[in-house]
């Protein structure tokens, strides 16, 4: 399948079968999740902080992000390859669309962006170009320094409105889909009903979107030292790990 293809199957799951997203970052990660089934593979830019060791997504470059879609995309997934515009690397719609090109010479299907109505201009660019973009509402993670921190979204009836005007505005301009960060339950589940493309939730309670969306290590709890409060492990990497080497240590110290 080609990657507008791809996109165009992963929109129409709306009103069908949830979308399952999750990030990976690498190749065996990246064949591990596409051998299960998983739709989409998001190399997001919380690799800033879950493999790169940052406070935040704001330290990103897109050279970072070349180097893990890149590593993705040789594990030639049938899952669509969805990489994430780091920050400052789409100022403007001739800049978004520049990246985006670099994004999908190194393996990427289609582009994530965040932000809303502002940012529709940069998102006709890139779609014009027959690339394939995915909006991101809500709990903006490139924001998180002039925010003060990870808020919840969606609380007020305005603050609620001014989503839906920013969703039409990002569909007006060509996204395939929307990824829906921390907006309180009610909110997100009004914005799934209220819009044509599929939203992608991520803390934004269960069954209240028309997918989900997690962080690998959140799922596997392999990075024990930041879990956010909506992440429901799957598993406990972490323990398995330090496990492992322990025995390890002993076996080769001979104890
Ligand atoms: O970078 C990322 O992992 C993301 C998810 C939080 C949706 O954008």
């Amino acid at each position: 399948m080609t990657a507008q293809q791809k996109a165009a199957s992963l929109q129409a799951r709306k009103g069908n079968r949830p979308i399952t997203a999750l990030t990976a970052y690498d190749y065996p990660t990246a064949r591990l999740l596409d051998e299960c089934g998983v739709d989409v593979l998001l190399v997001g830019d919380s690799l800033g902080m879950v493999v790169l060791g940052f406070p935040d997504t704001t330290h990103v470059t897109l050279d970072h992000m070349l180097h893990h879609v890149a590593a993705v995309a040789r594990a030639h997934p049938k899952a669509l390859v969805l990489g994430d515009l780091p920050i400052r690397t789409y100022d403007t719609p001739a800049q978004a669309l520049e990246t985006a090109e670099k994004l999908v010479a190194a393996g990427a299907e289609a582009v994530k962006l965040e932000g809303g109505t502002d940012q529709a201009e940069k998102i006709r660019a890139i779609t014009r170009a027959g690339i394939p973009v995915v909006g991101h509402l809500g709990m903006l993670p490139q924001s998180v320094l002039e925010e003060g921190g990870y808020r919840k979204k969606g609380k007020t009836p305005e603050q609620a409105d001014i989503l839906l005007q920013d969703a039409r505005a990002i569909i007006e301009a060509g996204v395939c889909a929307i990824v829906l960060e921390s907006v309180v339950p009610a909110t997100a589940r009004l914005l799934s009903e209220s819009i044509e493309v599929p939203t992608i939730g991520i803390g934004c309670g269960g069954f209240t979107c028309d997918g989900e969306v997690a962080v690998i290590t959140d799922l596997l709890g392999s990075f024990p030292w930041f879990v956010p409060p909506f992440a429901i492990p799957e598993a406990d990497v972490a323990t398995v790990t330090r496990e492992a080497v322990a025995r390890y240590i002993r076996r080769v110290s001979r104890d």
